[in-house]
């Protein structure tokens, strides 16, 4: 049986399929036109965030039987397409959740102290010492949208630090909420009372675009927005205006609606705002284990016609 990967993949994961006996084709990144010819007489695909699997790919698929997603996310999968040519979805639930919770904290710190405009201003040959008096996190609210992998561990870490978590997961009782060491809140509470609002939801219908010019004023006046989750959830536009209004001190984004951000993005003119490229799963750990567990996942799927990670069953 026949393997393509789509976009890049730790070794470790590339040794399991070729110890399994499967053939292999690997590419670090694909057109969508050059997929769409190289999908027939492929049994599994292996997918990031960067290739889309669309209907119109899965009807030039022959053979095709699994995708997996090295990584969270499946907002790049037509889960019902998918589903209506008999092909199983899985992503890795929990692999990069550590990587992607350690970089919203990261971004928690770096807003409250300044860090990147403290950079930027002493490269530029500033001692800013006055203006860049920073605030600290302990004793602050810290409202998570989202508490399955990522968001409980982002809790972690900020209890460890002494601040006080929020949330919101409608999928979840109190009870549970609470045995994440989180106040359950509403919506409209999150909003109300986070001095920061981190983002670790799936992109859907109920969530793209949720966070809105009225969303936003609803916030506390100086809190900071910080989204690791996907592109969209956000209005990059109504953060711009505030931000640049004032209302917000600030934001980081790790993800957005176009990506590569095109260098001419509004949002990468507002100096409160602080931009990653899609860095929240990009640690040595968690590259290697997404790749071990995609590799496991979709061998043990192509091989027993099961494994416990499939979305669509
Ligand atoms: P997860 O499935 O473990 O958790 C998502 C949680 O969101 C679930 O508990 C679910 O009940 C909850 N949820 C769904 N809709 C909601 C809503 N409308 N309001 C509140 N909660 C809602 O997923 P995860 O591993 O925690 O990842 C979350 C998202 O983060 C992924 O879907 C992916 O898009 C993104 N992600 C980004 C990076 C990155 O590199 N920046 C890395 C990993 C994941
Ligand atoms: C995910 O959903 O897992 C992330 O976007 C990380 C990635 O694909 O690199």
């Amino acid at each position: 049986m026949k393997v393509l990967i789509a976009d890049s993949l730790h070794a470790d994961g590339i040794k399991i399929f070729e110890e399994q006996g499967f053939q292999l084709e690997i590419h670090k990144s694909i057109s969508a036109a050059e997929l769409a010819k190289a999908i027939k007489g492929v049994d599994g695909l292996v997918i990031r965030s960067a290739t889309t699997v669309t209907n119109e790919l899965l009807d030039q698929a022959d053979v095709l039987k699994v995708v997996g997603r090295a990584g969270a996310g499946l907002d790049n999968v037509d889960i019902p397409a998918a589903t209506a040519h008999k092909v199983a979805v899985m992503n890795t639930p929990g692999q990069n959740s550590n990587a992607a919770a350690e970089l919203a904290m990261a971004h928690i710190f770096s807003l409250s102290r300044n860090l990147t405009k403290a950079n930027s201003t002493m490269r530029a040959g500033r001692w800013e010492k006055k203006n860049l008096q920073g605030r600290e996190v302990k004793g602050k609210t810290l409202g998570i949208l989202g508490l399955g992998n990522i968001g409980r561990i982002l809790a972690e870490l900020a209890t460890g630090v002494k601040m006080r978590a929020i949330g919101l997961d409608p999928y979840l009782t109190p009870v549970q909420i609470k045995e994440r060491g989180v106040e359950p809140v509403s919506f409209d509470e999150l909003l109300e009372r986070s001095d920061f609002i981190s983002i670790h939801v799936p992109k859907s219908k109920e969530t793209a675009n949720l966070f809105n010019a009225a969303t936003m004023a609803k916030m506390k006046k100086g809190a900071y927005l910080i989204n690791c989750a996907r592109g969209g959830i956000v209005n990059e536009e109504d953060l711009c205006d505030a931000v640049l209004g004032g209302h917000l001190a600030g934001a980081a984004l790790d993800v957005f609606d176009t990506e590569p951000l095109p260098a001419n993005a509004r949002i990468l003119q507002v100096d409160d705002i602080v931009c990653t490229p899609h860095l929240g799963a990009d640690t040595f750990e968690s590259q290697i284990n997404v790749a071990i567990a995609v590799a496991k996942q979709m061998s043990e799927y192509l091989k027993t016609g099961y494994n416990e990670f499939v979305v669509n069953r």
